[in-house]
């Protein structure tokens, strides 16, 4: 897949031109699992613009519109505090800035958990407002009945269980999941109820390893792991951590780039540069026509 760029004269800015292709579709995505294995392994990342989703697109499968944003782009404590509008905003953006991945956007705290019927306005207007290909919800067991109202409706939901961000002040804190018996099989019996409910995928995430591989080879549909296991079908990062914008990440993350010290270098010589009046300089500036 390939995007060529633009310039729009009227904003000086570079507008994506697609390539004729197809994006990917959530049949697709389901059916690169077959018969109990996937040969290529899914690869998910989070977007939350359009540029991130314009340089992630060609490397990825599905750009998730996480509500991690909540922390990430708007500083905000939890993922708690996260609008369905913000989720809107964001999604419709990621959408417009790709054109290969299945683009997937999570349903916030709060906007579908009271009741199928809330959970299918919500995320009609996701759908509706965005253009995305599906969305993801918190819950295994006690969202099967929604997931199975959404999916019979032409919602694709993408299932999210083990340690579920939205339920932190539940689960006391965001520790690895699974320890305990009764964990254990909560979380299997969470990932058989999605599956059973028509979910097309499942997010396993914190969940230790014998876990994540034992719920793998028990499902049919596709899970995407995070501080899971390699054994997962796929993978899926928060982009902000992997690109190491932040100093604290949590331990299953990997960071692929240091670009904390990248921005604040250019910052840094930005502002030498302005305090020593060398910036801007004889290309930067304009002079009458001779
Ligand atoms: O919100 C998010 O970014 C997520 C991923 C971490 C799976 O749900």
């Amino acid at each position: 897949m390939s995007t060529t760029f633009k310039l729009d004269t009227a904003t000086s800015r570079a507008h994506p031109t697609p390539q004729p292709m197809r994006r990917l579709t959530v049949p697709k995505i389901q059916s690169r699992k077959a018969d109990g294995a996937t040969k290529e392994p899914l690869v998910m990342l989070t977007a939350y613009t359009a540029r991130t989703a314009q340089l992630l697109d060609e490397h990825c499968d599905i750009l998730l519109v996480g509500d991690s944003l909540g922390q990430v782009i708007y500083g905000l404590p939890t993922t708690l505090q996260v609008t369905l509008d913000m989720m809107i905003a964001h999604g419709a953006a990621v959408v417009r800035g790709s054109y290969h991945s299945v683009v997937v956007v999570d349903m916030p705290f709060g906007s579908y958990e009271a009741s199928p019927q809330q959970a299918f306005e919500s995320a009609s207007r996701i759908m509706a407002e965005t253009g995305c290909a599906a969305v993801k919800l918190e819950g295994g067991q006690a969202m099967a009945e929604t997931i199975a109202f959404l999916s019979q409706r032409g919602i694709p939901v993408m299932a999210h269980v083990g340690l579920t961000p939205q339920a932190v002040n539940a689960l006391g804190g965001y520790g690895a999941r699974g320890r305990s018996q009764e964990e254990h099989a909560k979380i299997m019996a969470d990932g058989n109820a999605v599956q059973e409910a028509g979910a097309f995928a499942v997010v396993i995430e914190g969940v230790i390893e014998p876990i994540a591989i034992a719920l793998t080879q028990a499902l049919e549909i596709p899970t995407i792991g995070i501080g899971a296991s390699a054994q997962c079908d796929g993978q899926v990062l928060v982009t902000e951590d992997m690109l190491g914008m932040f100093e604290r990440v949590p331990r299953f993350v990997k960071r692929y780039e240091d670009m904390a010290s990248v921005i604040s270098k250019a910052a840094g010589t930005y502002a030498e540069e302005v305090r020593a009046r060398t910036f801007p300089g004889e290309d930067q500036t304009y002079q009458p026509k001779s």
